[in-house]
């Protein structure tokens, strides 16, 4: 789709976000002409940088994580970048912007804000001040959006007092990624799996996402938030909301977040009464990773008192027709054994077989979506041995790999979300009233795990984290799948 000639702001431009994904994502855009040459790109931070000076610090951001970078599209998208000193707490450099930006009035605008949450309400303000919102003007926040319900609420206030929603783009980078959007075609551009999709033919659902990083230098903020808030109160219920929700009418964005919205208004409270049952914290120890010693999360955090958990395992229930009765088991950490991320939709038994004892044992289908390392997905199907032989049965996967298959570059979340503030999409970014069910629905849990006398459990580093969280799935008589492990 063709993108408008756009006027994008970035704010805190010389950060860690920027360095990693906004930059280089933007390179590719430019360098797959998908950039209009009219575009601006206008980057802003508090250091004392010219162009040049800016210029040089993104050229070293590419070479450190763009891996295929061409010399001519380098210099090309080097010279799109323009730098505009502001000091956002004050005055200075916000009467400069302004004249920058007014020199196009009528082109898409975008704020991207690429700071810590304490400073979107400064910026918001001084935008708001400095009179820079216009029509077709986008504001991007990243999380976390708040810590708890009541500051969530806060801080959308803050944001709300200088745009209006459909204005506000929530990122949520899980929702940009490949096989995320892939779950939705799967679901919505087949016949085949939508009348299997509910509660008489699903046993249960499983998403795992597995790091097998530590915290390293981000444990100040790691300290105060935590895995639940940290990865499951954005990433890992937006996917749960995307294999769970009915239908939406289109994928116009309002249809698309009806639909998940209901689905985390039905998600059963877990609460002081319960949560024992149905949640497990880790916090992992010093092991071994990739072959080599790590420290534990409390040495790298330099204090032994942190009882914040690395680690949560959770058995989440949908209250609705569709869902009743089929758990979602949730699971998330650092420094576990490998990296991969998946969500696995085990099926039901066959309700009878019809083969000896001979034939071996008869597996329940299981789709399992893969999203990193490999993205794919994979169907696992009873098929008969191959050969002379009588009949015995194997379980084999019907394998899709994405990138055996298409063998094409697989674009990065942020460059396909950048695009779609610029297209003024808004159907993979967050609305408001999502991020407030999500609170309320993880609210109790924090409140409940505050009030109990038990702290998190410790796990080995470069393990599957505590062993309660195996026991969790397995009283139910299930396990954790293992496909990609
Ligand atoms: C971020 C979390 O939102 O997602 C990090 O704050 C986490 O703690 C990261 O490491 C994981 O993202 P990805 O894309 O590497 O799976």
């Amino acid at each position: 789709i063709e993108v408008a000639e756009f006027d994008l702001v970035v704010f805190g431009a010389s950060g860690d976000l920027a360095h990693r994904k906004l930059i280089p994502a933007l390179y590719h855009r430019c360098a797959d002409g998908q950039v209009p040459e009219g575009a601006r790109i206008i980057c802003s931070a508090r250091r004392d940088y010219s162009d040049d000076d800016y210029r040089q610090w993104a050229r070293e951001a590419l070479q450190e994580h763009v891996s295929d970078l061409e010399d001519e599209s380098l210099e090309h998208f080097l010279s799109r970048l323009h730098y505009v000193k502001i000091d956002v707490g004050g005055t200075d450099g916000w009467s400069d912007l302004k004249t920058i930006l007014d020199e196009r009035p009528d082109v898409v605008r975008a704020f991207y804000l690429a700071v810590g949450p304490d400073l979107f309400g400064t910026i918001c303000q001084g935008i708001g001040n400095a009179g820079l919102v216009t029509d077709k003007t986008r504001v991007v926040i990243e999380k976390p959006i708040g810590k708890d319900g009541a500051s969530a609420k806060a801080l959308n206030d803050t944001v709300g007092a200088v745009f209006k929603e459909e204005q506000i783009f929530r990122i949520d980078h899980y929702l940009g990624k490949e096989t995320v959007q892939n779950l939705m075609a799967l679901r919505f551009a087949n016949a085949l799996f939508e009348p299997l999709w509910n509660a008489a033919h699903i046993d249960h659902v499983q998403i795992t996402v597995a790091e097998s990083l530590g915290v390293g230098g981000r444990a100040g903020y790691y300290d105060t938030a935590g895995a639940l808030r940290d990865m499951v109160q954005n990433h890992i219920l937006q996917l749960l909301c995307l294999v769970a929700m009915e239908p939406p009418e289109s994928m116009n964005a309002d249809s698309v977040r009806d639909e998940k919205l209901k689905v985390l208004k039905a998600l059963s409270p877990i609460t002081e009464a319960n949560a024992d049952k149905l949640t497990v914290r880790g916090q992992y120890r010093a092991g071994a990773s990739a072959g080599g010693a790590v420290p534990g999360y409390l040495e790298e955090l330099g204090r032994d008192d942190s009882t914040t958990e690395t680690f949560v395992a959770l058995k989440a229930e949908i209250a609705n027709w569709r869902w009743a009765g089929v758990p979602f088991y949730l699971r998330t950490g650092k420094r576990l054994a490998q990296r991969v991320s998946e969500i696995a939709v085990q099926f039901r038994p066959i309700p009878h077989s019809i083969f000896d004892a001979e034939a071996g044992h008869i597996s329940a289908n299981r789709l399992v979506i893969r999203l990193q390392p490999d993205e794919g997905v994979q169907m696992k199907v009873m098929i008969k041995d191959p050969g002379p032989g009588g009949m015995r049965l194997r379980e084999v996967p019907l394998d899709m790999s994405f990138a055996e298959a298409f063998k094409i570059r697989n674009p990065d979340a942020y460059e396909r979300l950048i695009m779609d503030v610029i297209r003024g999409n808004q159907t993979l970014f967050m609305r408001r009233d999502e991020v407030d069910a999500a609170w309320a629905w993880i609210d109790p849990i924090l409140d409940a795990w505050k009030a109990s006398k038990d702290t998190p459990r410790s796990y080995t580093a470069g393990t599957w984290g505590p062993s309660a969280s195996i026991a969790l799935v397995e009283r139910d008589g299930r396990t954790w799948a293992e496909d990609g492990l």
